[in-house]
């Protein structure tokens, strides 16, 4: 039977670009509508920017421009990355959309006729100078407890207390400096304590969908029943703040002027508008589509910081407004790099679009994913020695070369003709059967189980091909007897066959791979569905490259630092004119080489442990290898910028960088001199 699905992924915040973290969950969503594709379902596959809220405003205002033109930027690079990892979404809208307003509204309206928003007066942090009440992060403050400095509104760094914004020793405010003031204000809140959704709630978390599929994995399914106090018969749900006041960028409240919806109020009801917008554009009905009592599936892949948003307060908010509620929320873990945890403010982590620039195969990444992923809701890590091992052993080693291997018999002996001694509808059947395993399998969103079935086929199908021995079948083979010869065909359309059965398996991994082979290499008319997995081919094109191995040196570049820029005959141009306070910004230290050591694995950097004058060392790896040999660094003085955000490579966390004089353009070779100051400097001066 032949489903409809509205599939989405979480909607970006609009003030960044992509990294690694989004590609993946988009990798994850896409494989799976993929995969549902080939087996004939329709599927409405939508994204859309995540446009509102404080943080896009300010940095708006920070950079001069209006928040709507900081979300264009954004906007305008999402392609890139998109089309650079094959990740196909129908379509790609904006929560900052009248669509998002009207159907916001709507909601709004509807719940309120339910009598499940309340107004409620709350004091609140102000900030009397920029004129706006303040969120816990842009309150800082002393730890009550162990009275660290420079503490947000809500929990200590140093000691882990958790607190309120009130409990703050000398509180100021993060944007101004300004001491804040307590002052009360009308929010408006939706009553999820209200015994109806604490009812429904209950019941949507433990249901399943039409297919039989539970909402939630049972992980989630625990979390939410103790956040819903399930088992211990105690209601915890509170109430949801729903309202900011103004300044604010986001949708007004309706008849409550200066009054604004929380983003993510909004920022779900985005779902809703971009598939309205595609179905505008595509001439669907909308209303239909998402009619409560249709068959259309609706399915939310997440990460799993974001599951008390879409588990308990958007199933409520829709069920409420008289809509459609989630058949599925997919939650999955984080990646991490290299096992460090990703931070934005860190800075570190692989760039999806270093990736694609240094040329790198964007299905590698998928199939890398693919291999790691499960159902459940654990952390991925991204291991470049893993990568490169999956990719050439297996990928490319086991997969692709059964092609290359086979196709080229076929070729020069049988001019492209495949044909099968004995019995082919057993090999049909036996296809048949393993591509509804791994169609299940991706179904339910097993990708690392799919992908090791598919790996165990074909080490199988290349078992039988070394056995038969073709190589001594070809031998000779223009004057071999005709058994001899239809053992050699036999045995390589056996493999091709196997070979195409294993591309429709692996078609929502890599599908541009998958299509080049269904229509270059056998001449198919459309790109493979789930059912080209039994059909045996009876022909093969001259095989073409199909996948280059992944060289370790890429992961070395993906994960150093860009590049000197472009090359100026006779040296560099100068830099921009920057004010004094531009420069005080960088804080240059002395810095005492106490260790210093060669990095395996890299032909360019050394490991340095430097003394700053902190009290501690600090490790910074340094591309100076051309010049230096370890010895002659330590005990040496050097300068170095000691406010650097540190940088995650691949050997580890550099915690700064040591100045060295070099010539613009790296390849002529005037070398690299280490800064070092006049005696009697002492580590942890500043150089200004
Ligand atoms: N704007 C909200 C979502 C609103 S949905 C109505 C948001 N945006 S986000 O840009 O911070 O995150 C988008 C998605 O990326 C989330 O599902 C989040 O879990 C996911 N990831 C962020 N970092 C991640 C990793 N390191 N690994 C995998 N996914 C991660 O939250
Ligand atoms: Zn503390």
């Amino acid at each position: 039977m032949s489903r409809t699905l509205f599939v989405t992924t979480a909607l970006p915040y609009a003030n960044g670009s992509f990294h690694i973290g989004h590609i993946m969950e988009y990798i994850q969503a896409d494989i799976w509508v993929r995969s549902m594709r080939m087996a004939g379902h329709t599927v409405h596959f939508v994204g859309a920017d995540d446009a509102h809220g404080a943080p896009i405003m300010l940095k708006a205002e920070k950079e001069g421009i209006t928040p709507q033109a900081l979300v264009a930027r954004y906007a305008a690079e999402r392609p890139q990355y998109l089309n650079g990892f094959h990740i196909r979404f129908d379509h790609w809208h904006s929560t900052d959309s009248a669509e998002n307003v009207a159907l916001s509204h709507d909601i709004y309206r509807a719940l309120k006729a339910q009598g499940l928003i309340e107004t409620r007066s709350i004091e609140q942090f102000y900030d009397p100078v920029k004129g706006m009440f303040l969120a816990d992060r842009y309150i800082k403050g002393e730890c009550p407890k162990c009275h660290a400095k420079d503490q947000y509104g809500d929990s200590c760094e140093v000691c882990g207390a958790v607190y309120a914004p009130t409990d703050l020793i000398n509180p100021y405010s993060a944007l101004t400096g300004a001491t804040p003031v307590l002052k009360s204000s009308d929010h408006f809140f939706f009553k999820l304590s209200d015994p109806r959704c604490v009812e429904f709630l209950q019941q949507w978390t433990t249901g399943s969908n039409a297919a039989g599929t539970k909402h939630l994995q049972p992980e989630m399914l625990a979390k939410t029943r103790e956040w819903l106090g399930a088992d211990d018969g105690e209601a915890k749900l509170g109430d949801w703040d729903i309202s900011r006041d103004a300044p604010y960028f986001g949708i007004e409240i309706p008849d409550a002027p200066g009054k604004y919806f929380y983003v993510w109020l909004d920022a779900p009801v985005g779902y809703l508008a971009s598939l309205k917008s595609y179905c505008a554009l595509k001439g669907l009905d909308f209303d239909a589509l998402l009619d409560p009592a249709g068959s259309t599936e609706q399915v939310h892949f997440i990460g799993k910081d974001i599951v008390y948003f879409h588990a308990l307060f958007w199933p409520a908010m829709l069920k409420f407004a008289g809509r459609k509620t989630p058949d599925a929320v997919n939650v999955h873990g984080f990646i991490t790099v290299s096992g460090e945890k990703m931070s934005k403010s860190r800075g570190t982590g692989i760039s999806p679009l270093r990736y694609l620039e240094l040329g790198m195969n964007a299905e590698w990444m998928r199939y890398y994913i693919a291999a790691k992923l499960n159902a459940r809701v654990e952390d991925i890590d991204f291991n470049p020695d893993d990568f490169i091992a999956r990719v050439n052993s297996d990928l490319v080693g086991k997969y692709v070369n059964i092609a290359s291997r086979a196709a080229s018999f076929i070729t020069k002996h049988f001019d492209g003709v495949l044909a099968y001694a004995g019995d082919t509808a057993a090999l049909a059947a036996e296809y048949a059967e393993q591509a509804e395993s791994i169609r299940a399998a991706f179904e339910a969103r097993e990708y690392n189980r799919a992908i090791r079935e598919i790996m165990a086929y074909a080490d199988r199908i290349n078992q039988a091909f070394d056995t038969a021995q073709p190589w001594v079948l070809a031998k000779g083979i223009a004057t071999a007897d005709d058994e001899q010869k239809a053992r050699l065909q036999d045995i390589c359309s056996r493999s091709l066959a196997g070979f195409k059965a294993l591309s429709v398996m692996l078609a929502p991994v890599l599908p541009a791979l998958a299509e080049r082979v269904a229509l270059e290499l056998f001449g198919a008319q459309a790109p493979f569905t789930w059912a080209d997995a039994s059909a045996l081919p009876q022909g093969v094109a001259p095989f073409k490259h199909l996948m280059q191995r992944v060289e370790p040196q890429m992961l070395d570049d993906l994960f150093e630092p860009p590049a000197a820029p472009a090359v100026v005959p006779g040296g560099e141009p100068l830099a921009d004119t920057i004010s004094i306070d531009d420069f005080a910004r960088v804080d240059l230290r002395i810095a005492q080489i106490v260790n210093c050591e060669h990095v395996e694995g890299s032909t360019k950097l050394l490991r340095l442990t430097l003394d700053v004058g902190e009290g501690r060392h600090r490790n910074v790896f340094s591309g100076i290898k051309s010049a230096y040999q370890p010895e002659d660094l330590i005990g040496k003085l050097t300068v170095m910028v000691a406010n650097l955000a540190p940088r995650k490579m691949k050997f580890g966390v550099s915690e700064g960088m040591v100045l060295a004089a070099s010539h613009a353009d790296e390849s002529v070779d005037a070398g690299i001199y280490v800064l070092e100051p006049f005696p009697g400097a002492k580590p942890g001066m500043r150089v200004r």
